[in-house]
């Protein structure tokens, strides 16, 4: 990631897509707690992954919830130009891995679609707008887009190829792809994170984490996937949204980063206390 000088910042408004899911909640409440004078419009479609209580506490004034789909261009268009939005951040996404092998046609429309749809409403008012320096469309993404790797390969960074295995994958795979690709033909300047796993407040109980949690206390079965060999990265939720504004206040346009996690865990430690 190539970092600027620049630390200076004027107040904000952001679209943040997504706002009411797992990782744009978390979002929301660290912007608003650190930017307290930026405005936040948050559209959200409500799905089984969102909540509005997610964003309960919120100071009203800065913080509007509007329900709605991101493939809705007329919608997008109106908030991004009625709201005088200069900064997108775009967390909406069917998330779920397992739901996308069984209906994929949900994520090729929200994921790909959908990320086609605000580019293209961005797109439009950044050039009416006479194409502003502090514009940033922030796109956020997953390390999934890499695929998978052997126990001894080094990890993912912001150079590995692409090799999605998963509807779900393909599907942000195509919206990366897009978003790069309106950065290279265009110029919008569009930044984007590739982040590994992420757990913390507000996740979703089917979630690998809450489920084993949920399954432990009331003495369910642990759901193991293959021979309990694979081994993820975590992160923190409230450190990737730190993360995510570094990269819209320092970062360069069109400079990928990908966000490294510490903390591995093996499936199969979980799957020994049940199994014993
Ligand atoms: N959860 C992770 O571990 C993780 C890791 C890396 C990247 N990501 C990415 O981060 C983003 C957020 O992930 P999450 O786990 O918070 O997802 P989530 O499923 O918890 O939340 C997604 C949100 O998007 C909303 N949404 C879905 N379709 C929509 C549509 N058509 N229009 C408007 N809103 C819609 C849902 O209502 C929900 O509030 C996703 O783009 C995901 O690919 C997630």
């Amino acid at each position: 990631m190539v970092i600027s000088n620049s630390n200076l910042r004027s107040a904000r408004c952001l679209l943040v897509t997504g706002g009411a899911g797992f990782i744009g909640s978390n979002f929301v409440h660290y912007w608003n707690q650190h930017y307290p004078s930026d405005r936040l419009i948050v559209l959200d479609a409500l799905t089984y992954a969102g909540n509005r209580a997610n964003l309960v506490g919120l100071d009203e004034a800065q913080v509007q919830l509007v329900e709605g789909d991101i493939c809705d261009r007329a919608l997008v268009d109106s908030l991004v130009t009625g709201k005088k939005i200069d900064t997108v951040v775009h967390f909406a996404a069917e998330s779920h891995v397992d739901r996308s092998i069984l209906a994929p046609d949900a994520f090729v429309r929200t994921n790909v679609v959908g990320t086609f749809t605000l580019l293209e409403a961005f797109r439009q008012h950044w050039l009416t707008q006479k194409q502003p320096d502090h514009f940033r469309f922030h796109h956020v993404s997953t390390d999934e887009v890499y695929g998978s790797l052997n126990p001894d390969d080094p990890g993912f960074n912001e150079t590995t190829p692409y090799a999605p295995n998963s509807p779900y994958s393909a599907s942000k795979a195509g919206s990366d792809h897009l978003v790069r690709a309106y950065h290279h033909t265009y110029g919008l300047p569009t930044l984007m994170t590739n982040c590994s796993n992420n757990y913390g407040p507000f996740h979703f109980p089917e979630k690998l984490i809450p489920l084993m949690c949920i399954n432990i206390l009331m003495g369910k079965p642990l759901p193991v996937y293959g021979d309990g060999q694979n081994v993820r990265d975590w992160l923190y939720v409230k450190d990737h949204c730190s993360a995510i504004d570094t990269v819209i206040h320092r970062a360069e346009p069109d400079q990928p980063t990908t966000s490294a996690a510490t903390t591995k865990l093996k499936i199969s430690i979980w799957s020994q206390p049940c199994a014993a």
